[in-house]
Parts: structure tokens; C-alpha cells; sequence
């Protein structure tokens, strides 16, 4: 760590469902530092679970001072959840964000007088002492508000949520892609545009260091691996060949048909075949294995005249989250009328330069051995 720029951010070993919807097993993490100069500035504050814990920390990286900036990077809560207490504990510290940061932070905190606080846009700066801090707009990651912070004489990127993940910040120490793969789909997936603008604003600096404000700080081999696949996850690009086969099965019947399919996919040369189990398994990571990799199969009874809803949640969160660029193929279940290929077809239509492959295959209640060459043939689609 820098001696100049300090840690300060907390733990939260028991959160166990960030934003009340994606599990957490390895906890959660609320980055913050202390940038020590002539003048002091703190990058961000933390959720309010952890605000008397981020207080103490931020009191004894300050030995004694006190901090001249509070620089607000995003106005999630879980970085701006304790601005009120930083605000009474240092009433005269300047926070420093983008306007429209200063006006979110009036909603989440309706009546507080924030006292003096300063707005801040693409290319402005704020000198430190022997430093500067250099503020760089980054809307839609994944807020409007989003600044990100670079520091030239530090060589170092405060990248708010970008290059965040899952998990406490020494979580997975050789595994970062993991929970940042499934952190970044399911709440920045969206705005692969965006990032792909902030990713070509920073590859005109010289960046050794980024600070994000959940994981661990980047650098050096990892640093190079995380920006190699912020590349291809931001561009909608295939990170791994292979197909997933997502199954919504009411009494296991569709399940048996898309494990049949994912054995047929393996026989004729997959690369990589993941069946998931979308009534059972986590989402998030469903989500990611989607955009992981080029293909996927989609397995579901039907249900209501329409498609057995936890496949329909699959289908309008890959909808919401910009998924793109794949093949996809249908294997729908029905025992009177079967809807659930329709269903299913309809939201897959939506999407941008998704290949549809054909056939579909419509199985009767349960898989028969007549059922395997339509399996087949859909299996040689979705792999042409
Ligand atoms: Fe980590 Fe968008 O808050």
C-alpha cells in the first residue's frame, strides 16, 4: 500500500444479500482512502452498516488531522451511506462531487445542510499539495452521478464501482474474476457503452494502481488481467467458447431433456458445456455464464399459457442487462398446449444480434427416444 494514500474502507463479513438481491457468501466490502497531503482528501464514505467502523478507521489514518476534502465518487449508499455522520464529525470539510451527485445527495439525505461542498466535472482538478486529483465523468457506471478520480503523480485510478467485486476485500486472493465477473453483469452489464468510454479515457493514462471501491486494490499482473477482460466483458465479446444450457423444469421432466441435450452438445465437440438450474441455482451467476460464453440453450416447460416464470425471469434479466451477439437455441415442454417456445422466442427477439437457431424442439410431458433427433439437430444449430 502507499504510504500517502491510505485504506480506511470496512469489511461486512455478514452482508449477505447486496442490494437485497444478489447472495453474498464472502460478505461484502465499502472501499475508502485517505489521500494524505498538504491537503487531506477522503475518496468516498461507506454503507451505513459499517459507518462507526469507517469513523474510527478514517480518525486514526488521520492521526491527529483533519481531512480537508470528502470526495463523492458515486451516491449509492453503500459510498454515501455515512456522509451525514462524516458531515457532523468534520463540519468543515468541503465534499466534492459532480452536480448531480450534490443533488442526489439532497434526496437520499431530504433537510441536511451539507455546508460547503463543491461541484466538480470532466477535467477539473483539485490540487492536494504534491498532488492532484483530476476528475474524470463516468455516467451510466451505473449511475448518472459517476465520477472517477485520477491522480498523475500516483499514477493511480480511483475507479468507483468499476473493477468492483463480491466479497470481503481479501476475498478470493487468486481469484478475482470470479465475483467480478458476476458482480460486473448483474449491476453493470447494461452500460457496456459507457464503460467502453471511461476504458478508452483511461488507456490515455498511465495507470499502476486502481482503487475501486469494493475488491481488492489492482496492480501489476492483475491490474493487465482485469483490464483485458473489462475489454471483452464492456464489448459484449465471448471470454469463453461453450454453451450453457438453462433449464426452468416444474417436476424435472424438462431438466432430464436438457441434460440429455447438454451430453449431445458434449458429444459433438463443445468446448465447454454448464447446465444450469434456473429454480435453483444462483442468478447472478446464471446471468454470468450467459454473457460468458457464445451460446446458449434455453430449456422450459410451459406454464400458464406462457413459459414457467423463473425462465421468464432469466429471459427479462438477460433482456435488462443488454445481453447480445450469441446463438441461442429453444427446447420448450408441453402436455396439452405448449407456449413456453413462443413465450420464450418473443423476449429472445428483443434482443440485439441474437441468433435464433432452428429447430425448436417441443417435447410431450417427458423426453422419448423419438425426441433425440430433433435434440440432435438443434444441437448441431446451435454449434454450426
Ligand atoms: Fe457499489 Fe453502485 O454502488
Amino acid at each position: 500500500m502507499n504510504a500517502n494514500i491510505k485504506y480506511i474502507g470496512c469489511d461486512d463479513a455478514e452482508m449477505d444479500l447486496f442490494e437485497s438481491q444478489y447472495v453474498t457468501p464472502e460478505g461484502m466490502c465499502y472501499n475508502s482512502y485517505l489521500i494524505q497531503d498538504e491537503k487531506i482528501a477522503v475518496m468516498d464514505s461507506v454503507d451505513p452498516r459499517k459507518t462507526g467502523e469507517w469513523l474510527q478507521n478514517l480518525s486514526a489514518a488521520l492521526d491527529g488531522r483533519t481531512p480537508d476534502y470528502l470526495i463523492v465518487q458515486h451516491m449509492e449508499p453503500d459510498h454515501s451511506g455515512s456522509l451525514k455522520a462524516f458531515r457532523q464529525a468534520y463540519p468543515n470539510a468541503t465534499i466534492v462531487a459532480s452536480e448531480k451527485a450534490l443533488t442526489i445527495m439532497g434526496q437520499f439525505n431530504g433537510g441536511t445542510d451539507f455546508g460547503s461542498t463543491m461541484a466538480v466535472k470532466e477535467g477539473d482538478t483539485l490540487s492536494l499539495g504534491a498532488r492532484t486529483l483530476q476528475f474524470i465523468g463516468a455516467p451510466m457506471i451505473h449511475w448518472p452521478e459517476v465520477i472517477v478520480t485520477y491522480c498523475p503523480e500516483e499514477k493511480t485510478l480511483f475507479s468507483a464501482d468499476a473493477f468492483g467485486k463480491f466479497g470481503v476485500k481479501d476475498a478470493d486472493p487468486d481469484d478475482w474474476a470470479c465475483e467480478a465477473r458476476r458482480y460486473y453483469f448483474n449491476i453493470c452489464g447494461k452500460y457496456g457503452v459507457p464503460v467502453t468510454t471511461l476504458l478508452k479515457k483511461a488507456s490515455t493514462l498511465d495507470i499502476q494502481t486502481i482503487y475501486p471501491l469494493h475488491g481488492p486494490i489492482l496492480r501489476g499482473e492483475q491490474l493487465t488481467e482485469a483490464l483485458r477482460l473489462y475489454t471483452i466483458w464492456s464489448s459484449y465479446g465471448v471470454e469463453t467458447e461453450g454453451v450453457l444450457v438453462a433449464h426452468a423444469s416444474i417436476h424435472g421432466n424438462t431438466k432430464k431433456a436438457a441434460e440429455k441435450l447438454a451430453e449431445i452438445l458434449q458429444a459433438k465437440g463443445a468446448k465447454k458445456v454448464v447446465v444450469a438450474d434456473l429454480c435453483r441455482d444462483d442468478m447472478a451467476e446464471v446471468i454470468e455464464d450467459a454473457f460468458r460464453m457464445d451460446k446458449l440453450v434455453v430449456c422450459a416447460s410451459s406454464y400458464d399459457a406462457d413459459v414457467f416464470p423463473p425462465m421468464h425471469m432469466f429471459l427479462w434479466k438477460l433482456k435488462m442487462k443488454a445481453y447480445q451477439n450469441r446463438t441461442v437455441g429453444i427446447l420448450e415442454n408441453g402436455s396439452w398446449a405448449p407456449s413456453a417456445g413462443k413465450a420464450m422466442r418473443a423476449i429472445l427477439e428483443q434482443l440485439k444480434n441474437v441468433n435464433i437457431v432452428e429447430p425448436t424442439v417441443t417435447i410431450r410431458s417427458s423426453m422419448k427416444l423419438a425426441d433425440i433427433p430433433a435434440m440432435e439437430a438443434l444441437a448441431d444449430a446451435v454449434l454450426a
